[in-house]
């Protein structure tokens, strides 16, 4: 391969070839020490994408090389633009990659709409590059098997932006059941009763809006079938409402609240699925659902199995006959409680856990954990100085969970049963094409065999 042709013409003629090949990412990859400088690009600048390149670039040891956004005003591209004038400026991710053939970043934050989450990240692992990518890590079961793939043929750093999980109130949580506070678990309540805050339509709007010069919005839909622009209904943050970008309640908030759930539980991947919700309509998620989880047991659990219990929706929580804490009680606004043998503990998103019966643990003093920096502590790891928590064999079984959550959501009352080792759900051939979505051409992935 000569030095001036593109990584796209080679995944393009890859592709007609008919072959599927896994690249060798390490080969490509600068292997940096405690003195190097991290190279970072940052892809989808303004929203979340902010905070996570300031989180980034927070370490001393970061140099902010690329920047990629396909909104240019000053929300987005241009308050980064502002803040880093030396770094490159792109607003299609497929020109940033090319450009990475000259090894310019070792390091890409991914943290656009879910649906383009994995078409970004999985060439970047693919050309060696170390990944930190927002929650949920992808948008179908199916990319987030190829984003731990990647990352593990690669031998790269990963991290799911699931900042929470560094937080000192989780880090507790999970410390005091594997410390065995509350005994082995018996059951999982986990809930999101708060008001959506996105713009819940019940179908398409009619016509079009003219396309803001600023906004780049082919590359915005990317791998999504094209669709007439509309102001403010999916760009920006008002995706969220819709199937082809994002996974609804959820989506948005599963990789949050599950995750010391699944870290603390030690959990793999459910065995069944089955979602109560409203009849799914064409385009948009549901207003509620319910999702029940079996496990298998772990050590940290009761018997062979153990049951979780999703609710989503405004007001929507577990009701008292379920979680049995004391009457006056107020459930926290989202969170889970684990039922335990020796009692229950609470830990609401976000804010310190609280342990029942209040009486049994009065002379409990909980010692709070230290919390971890969530993004230095990924450019540090890159570097060879620290480790990631929520790297991609960690994030890729909690979102595979969610993201089951979802299908089951828009199959309501069918039990579905996963097959984790196969990735399939053999029992229902609807349930099981929703492990994958067709791409529109021109930014497909490549996948890997
Ligand atoms: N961890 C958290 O607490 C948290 C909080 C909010 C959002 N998020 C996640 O962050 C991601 C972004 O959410 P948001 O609320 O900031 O959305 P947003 O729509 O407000 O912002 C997305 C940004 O990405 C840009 N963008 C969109 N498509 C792009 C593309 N193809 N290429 C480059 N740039 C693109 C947009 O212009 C915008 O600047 C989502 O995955 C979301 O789930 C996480």
């Amino acid at each position: 391969m000569t030095t001036n042709f593109s990584r796209r013409d080679f995944l393009k003629q890859t592709l007609i070839a008919g072959t599927s090949v896994s690249l060798t990412a390490a080969s490509w990859k600068r292997v940096l020490g405690a003195n190097d400088t991290l190279n970072v690009a940052s892809v989808g600048t303004g929203g979340k994408g902010w905070s996570d390149l300031m989180g980034v670039a927070a370490s001393p040891h970061v140099n902010v090389v690329a920047l990629c956004d396909v909104d240019e005003t000053p929300d987005h591209l241009g308050r980064a633009a502002e803040k880093f004038p030396a770094a490159k400026r792109f607003f299609d991710y497929r020109k940033l990659l090319d450009d990475a053939n000259s090894n310019t970043f070792d390091g890409i934050i991914v943290s656009t709409p879910d649906h383009m989450h994995a078409p970004i990240a999985l060439p970047a692992m693919q050309l060696g590059k170390h990944v930190h990518c927002q929650k949920p890590l992808t948008h179908t079961v199916h990319e987030a098997r190829q984003m731990r793939l990647a990352a593990k043929n690669g031998h790269l750093v990963t991290q799911m932006g699931n900042q929470i999980q560094s937080h000192e109130n989780y880090r507790t949580a999970v410390k005091l059941v594997h410390d065995g506070v509350i005994g082995q678990v018996k059951e999982v309540h986990s809930w999101q009763s708060g008001r959506m805050g996105w713009m819940l339509v019940d179908d398409r709007p009619a016509g079009m809006d003219p396309i803001p010069e600023t906004l780049h919005w082919d590359e915005w839909l990317g791998v999504a079938p094209t669709r007439p622009y509309k102001n403010s209904i999916y760009h920006s943050f008002n995706w969220r409402a819709w199937r082809d970008f994002s996974n609804g309640q959820l989506g948005d908030f599963g990789c949050h609240i599950l995750d010391p759930v699944f870290m603390a539980l030690k959990l793999t991947a459910p065995i069944t699925i089955r979602a109560e919700a409203p009849a799914i309509n064409r385009e948009v998620w549901t207003k509620f659902s319910n999702v029940s989880y079996r496990f298998p047991g772990t050590e940290l659990t009761v018997g062979t199995e153990i049951k979780m219990t999703w609710y989503d929706g405004e007001g929507h929580k577990p009701p008292s006959n379920v979680h049995g804490l004391p009457d006056g009680y107020q459930l926290p606004g989202s969170g889970s409680v684990l039922i335990g043998e020796k009692g229950s503990l609470v830990i609401p998103h976000v804010a310190p856990p609280k342990l029942f019966p209040e009486e049994k643990f009065a002379d409990f003093k909980i010692q709070m954990e230290q919390p971890r920096d969530h993004y230095v502590s990924w450019a540090d790891a890159c570097r060879g100085t620290d480790h990631t928590t929520s790297h991609f064999d960690y994030a890729s079984p909690l979102t595979e969970t969610v993201l089951l959550g979802t299908i089951a959501i828009r199959l309501p009352g069918q039990t579905l049963t996963w097959n984790a080792t196969d990735a399939t759900i053999a029992n229902n051939a609807k349930a099981n094409e929703l492990l994958t979505k067709p791409y529109r051409k021109g930014f497909e992935p490549q996948w890997i065999a």
